[in-house]
């Protein structure tokens, strides 16, 4: 029986993952590193803390596997998109990596707007570019640190970082260039545009490969370093959220995936690269060849629970030590005394500003129509109903662009809670799906693996033998019609408060 290893450089930690061939888990380790936030609004962190996270987790699977490595067919890459690793000549790291939810390149997005035009950026790229993408985050060192740019010689996103260690390649693959607003999306090739005027030479960034293409085998040195087989092809592999829709098979029209992780992510798989003219989601090419997909993004999503539950959910906290249960577990039960619509306490998950619908890292949370009859539950419970709000936003605008949906797939930590799934099917007004495999990216990385390595014949057929749905949730009539009329006020309060948030960034970030 062939196995696979999918190794997920995700934002807290790294995530490996062990499976048969049958999408059995062997193994799974989940070694943590450190999130750098050297100033309001920026994220960091150190590519070497990512290496050796990864070494400790593949060491950690094949031991606890008891298989020999020699037994692992193959081993796929997946991670956080966006983020930015510069090398030298020597392959030496120059500066910590800048990751997708940092904020700070509000200007170099402004600069590339303004030198390409806002819709032929679109056109070029299928995607107005953001705070978060790659290509601003280069001129933002370019402009601020040009003794380091001067010094790059290659220029890698998260996963492929961990590539070159274990294989030596610089490589990537088209799901995730998609998110450096540096692709040609509609051709799966950097755009010689987009490199021209921004002046970025292309030698700079990887070569561009299919996810399911083999871009290199393991090295001799990354051998002796995790225990890995020496020749081990290693796939492409796809961004996170690609990865995350091979791994709950998504990968046809119709079949959509709502994942609450830190960030929260809508995702629909097309057969042609559509685009939002108004470039409020985004359009990236699939891990599947010749299909794309559209993504709507939240910064905050899992995450706003997550700041409720470090600053708010001391009793919680303490509760989980007591009893070994895990805190969001008591938060669950605090938000279900509270009734759907929570009488009107409406909460904004703008916590590190927002990129799908409004693309502005301005926006800030907001607890809104706060009254005395509100209580804990009450907030607990806004949180998880602002989230799915914003959600839904994502689910109209691909509505609106004429996709089908079907059926929604709920993954994340978000699909782990009964209430939040029933809240997310209410809100969403569609039935919410789960599905057995719980191991997101990681899962769909190793079954791109086995594709390459031919040990499926297509991502269909990996999917077929290893995804089957494991429960429903339906509606419920009356929340729906609650849901409506609260989520009309949602959407309208942004739009109000916008002059404020920009107004408080000035004096706050500003001073
Ligand atoms: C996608 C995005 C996030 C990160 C999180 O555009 O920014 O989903 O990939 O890991």
């Amino acid at each position: 029986m062939s196995h696979l290893i999918g190794i997920d450089v995700g934002t807290t930690g790294v995530k490996v993952l062990l499976i048969n061939e049958k999408g059995l888990v062997v193994s799974r380790a989940f070694m943590e590193y450190p999130l750098h936030i050297p100033q309001l609004g920026w994220a960091e962190q150190n590519p070497e803390n990512w290496w050796d996270a990864t070494v400790k987790g593949v060491k950690k699977v094949l031991e606890d596997s008891v298989l020999s490595s020699e037994e692992v067919t193959a081993l796929g890459l997946t991670g956080q998109m966006h983020g930015s690793v510069f090398l030298d000549k020597k392959n030496h790291v120059l500066r910590p990596a800048i990751l997708w939810c940092d904020q700070r390149t509000a200007s170099q997005c402004a600069e590339i707007t303004e030198k390409i035009g806002r819709d032929r950026l679109i056109q070029l790229t299928c995607n107005p570019t953001f705070t978060g993408f790659t290509a601003p985050k280069i001129l933002w060192v370019r402009e601020n640190e040009p003794d380091i740019y001067k010094k790059s010689n290659k220029i890698l996103l998260p996963k492929d970082y961990i590539r070159f260690k274990l294989t030596g390649d610089y490589a990537t693959d088209v799901s995730d260039a998609s998110g450096t607003s540096l692709l040609d999306v509609k051709k799966r090739k950097w755009s010689e545009k987009v490199l021209d005027e921004l002046n970025i030479r292309e030698d700079l960034l990887p070569k561009v490969y299919e996810s399911p293409e083999i871009t290199g085998e393991i090295s001799r040195e990354a051998s002796a370093s995790t225990g890995l087989k020496l020749g081990t092809p290693v796939v492409g592999g796809a961004g996170d959220n690609a990865a995350g829709a091979v791994g709950s098979g998504v990968i046809k029209e119709g079949v959509v995936w709502a994942s609450i992780g830190t960030s929260g992510v809508v995702f629909a798989s097309c057969d042609k690269p559509k685009t939002d003219p108004k470039g409020r989601i985004h359009t990236f090419c699939h891990a599947v060849p010749k299909k794309w997909h559209l993504m709507g993004v939240m910064l905050s999503a899992g995450g706003s629970l997550r700041w409720f539950r470090d600053n708010l959910g001391g009793l919680e906290i303490q509760a989980g030590k007591l009893t070994g249960e895990d805190p969001y577990v008591f938060l669950d039960a605090e938000a279900s005394r509270a009734e759907p619509g929570c009488k009107g306490l409406i909460f904004l998950p703008y916590l590190a500003g927002e990129r799908t619908p409004h693309g502005d890292p301005n926006a800030r949370g907001v607890f809104f129509g706060l009254t005395l009859h509100h209580g804990k539950p009450h907030l607990v419970r806004s949180v998880m109903e602002g989230v799915a709000y914003g959600m839904r936003d994502s689910l109209g605008i691909m509505k609106g662009l004429g996709i089908k949906i079907d059926q929604i797939r709920a993954l994340g930590g978000g699909a782990r809670s009964n209430l939040w799934r029933q809240i997310q099917a209410d809100v969403y007004g569609a039935e919410l799906v789960t599905i057995n495999v719980e191991e997101g990216p990681a899962f769909g990385a190793a079954l791109l693996a086995g594709v390459g390595a031919k040990v499926y014949s297509s991502i269909g057929k990996a999917c077929e033998r290893t995804i089957k749905k494991v429960s429903r949730t339906e509606p419920i009539k009356e929340n729906l019609k609650i849901y409506d009329k609260y989520y009309e006020i949602y959407k309208s309060l942004y739009p109000a408060l916008k002059s404020c948030f920009d107004k408080i960034v000035g004096i706050t970030v500003e001073g």
